[in-house]
């Protein structure tokens, strides 16, 4: 699959992006193949000004470093305006509803980029608009990142079929978003957790569904170990998301053996990478000379942020290409 040199099989139908649920490897092809594109125009200079006067209202409900700024940077290199609404000061923090939210906001803007708790509040978005939404985050999801790391890891390895992902840590909204992505495309995925702390049950179903078709293997264990057998990408994220500061102590004890060090990176195959979504806490999930070291690809995944999402804005927002 040359992704440098893409065929769609179908023309891009989909209105918004709010999970990769119902998302087909063919469309996430199409949104790498489009993100290889632009990053290459923006690495040598070339305008391409494919959103040229739309505008994007970005929602916070949570803190953001990467997300905000590349789909803010994202929108004004396609010719765009981004508008960042903090929930804080918004209407909707005071307890104005989605629907009217939506409907409003449809009137004004071109798409929406909401990062938020209840993934329900993107779907309600996306339901009483009439505007493509953009799923930035919730509690559940975290398809904008998952994008990247797809791109990431066709840019390192040359292809995505046939690989395998180990995920050492919490079965949270980026694990989850990762058992789509990853059984969509074919890639085997392995999640090592503590006990307590597995992805939801109706979502590896899914994956296990979808795996039927793409050929990727799922599996959860809670030993770290057994997930690095043969592992191409191992992967790992915080072990308190937003939202769960409070249980951030209990949890550093529930997951002490879930530390990607030297040791157990080292039982993964010779060209592994290693992935992390941002922000980390070095000496947690991992350790600095895991996440520092020659085989981590962190900055590019960060990096592609910006280009896959300025493919999914052009796909959704854009005139068609
Ligand atoms: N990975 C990620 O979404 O980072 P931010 O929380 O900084 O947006
Ligand atoms: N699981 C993390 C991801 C941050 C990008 C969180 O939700 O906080």
């Amino acid at each position: 699959m040359d992704l440098y040199n893409y065929t769609p099989t179908k023309p891009f139908k989909k209105k918004h992006l709010l999970s990769l649920k119902d998302f087909s490897a063919d469309e996430i092809y199409q949104i790498i193949s489009l993100a290889l594109k632009l990053k290459r125009q923006q690495q040598k200079g070339i305008p391409h000004p494919l959103l040229k006067g739309k505008t994007l209202g970005m929602i916070f409900a949570k803190s953001s470093t990467r997300t905000r700024v590349s789909f803010e940077v994202g929108i004004q290199q396609l010719g765009g305006y981004g508008l960042f609404l903090s929930s804080a000061d918004i209407q909707l923090g005071r307890g104005e509803t989605i629907k009217d939210t939506a409907k409003v906001l449809s009137r004004y803007l071109d798409g929406i980029m909401i990062r938020t708790f209840d993934q329900q509040d993107v779907e309600e978005l996306a339901k009483y608009g009439s505007i493509p939404v953009i799923n930035g985050l919730t509690d559940l999801f975290h398809p904008c990142q998952i994008l990247a790391d797809l791109m990431t890891i066709y840019e390192v390895k040359g292809k995505l079929k046939g690989l395998k992902l180990a995920y050492i840590g919490d079965g949270n909204n980026v694990a989850h978003s990762l058992l789509l992505g990853c059984s969509i495309e074919g890639i085997d995925i392995s999640i090592a957790c503590p006990k307590g702390y597995e992805p939801e049950d109706q979502i590896v179903k899914l994956a296990q569904n979808k795996g039927l078709s793409s050929g990727s293997k799922i599996s959860i264990t809670h030993d770290p170990k057994e997930v690095m057998t043969g592992a191409d990408i191992v992967y790992t994220d915080v072990w308190a998301s937003m939202g769960q500061e409070k249980e951030a102590q209990q949890r550093v004890k529930a997951f002490a053996n879930y530390q990607v060090n030297a040791k157990l990176f080292s039982l993964a195959n010779d060209h592994a990478i290693f992935l992390h979504c941002l922000p980390a806490h070095r000496g947690e999930e991992v350790t600095e000379e895991v996440i520092d070291g020659p085989q981590s690809f962190i900055y590019d995944q960060a990096e592609n942020r910006l280009h896959a999402q300025k493919a999914v804005m052009v796909l959704l927002m854009g005139n068609n290409l």
